[in-house]
């Protein structure tokens, strides 16, 4: 039997297999490349939260910490930072734990939290995660689970093209692809020589672009920019270090 690489289209899909799986959890526009990017520019960890509510009341045993995170793709009222990547900034974010909120990205993380192994990607960590990804499933005979957060519960074509990314990258001998990951293979293939413009077509690039996020969107479709591989533990995710 091979290492099975499956991707689920919504985070409600991934629930069951994601404790016997390495979990990967993907939202590139833009929670998953916020979490890649804060840790690049020396956040300490990032503790993700799936309210408003939830986040202001840690903040206030914390305030120490930064608070972050979008609703509508928009920073609440009273957080330090939304959810654009490029405010994570080392003068922003370096030795501060992050929490953050966001609609889909942090509610997938959320719930995919029994998992041994769970893994943040994006385009911007495509070839890292596969490496990682790749390591632990040899090690522990694990397959391999990508998860989608989506938009607002539905699928999102920017987060299925970064899983056909990741799982193009994975160094594994004999891989039993299902049907979702050969198809966002596929996809990927159609899209590679032109990644960043099909992403820019997308709803969630369209929506943001509206709100004047357009810096985001391409900020987002850096392929490989970062080594980081954040890693989800006693819900903190800090960078992943294998020996
Ligand atoms: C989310 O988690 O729903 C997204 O990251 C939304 C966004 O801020 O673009």
């Amino acid at each position: 039997m091979g290492f099975s690489v499956d991707v689920a289209f919504t985070a409600k899909d991934a629930i069951r297999a994601s404790q016997r799986e390495v979990v990967v959890i993907i939202d590139v526009l833009r929670c998953c490349s916020t979490v890649v990017t804060a840790l690049a520019n020396g956040a300490t960890g990032i503790i993700p939260v799936e309210t408003v509510t939830e986040a202001k009341s840690l903040h206030k045993k914390h305030p120490e910490f930064v608070l972050a995170g979008e609703r509508k793709g928009l920073r609440p009222k009273g957080f330090d930072l939304g959810n654009s990547p490029i405010q994570f900034t080392p003068s922003a974010v370096k030795e501060k734990h992050v929490i953050l909120t966001t609609t889909s990205g942090t509610r997938a993380i959320s719930s995919c939290k029994n998992a041994r192994w769970m893994l943040i990607g994006a385009i911007l960590n495509a070839g890292a995660t596969a490496k990682a990804a790749s390591r632990i499933a040899e090690k522990e005979k694990r397959g391999i689970q990508l998860v989608l957060s989506g938009t607002n519960g539905s699928f999102s074509l920017e987060d299925f093209i970064c899983a056909g990314l990741i799982i193009d990258n994975l160094s594994l001998n004999n891989i039993d692809y299902s049907d979702s990951a050969s198809a966002s293979l596929l996809t990927l293939k159609q899209s590679r020589e032109r990644l960043c413009e099909i992403i820019q077509s997308t709803q969630h690039a369209k929506y943001l672009k509206g709100t004047g996020l357009e810096r985001d969107v391409e900020f987002c479709c850096r392929v490989d920019a970062y080594e980081i591989v954040p890693f989800f533990s006693n819900g903190l995710l800090v960078p992943l270090k294998l020996r």
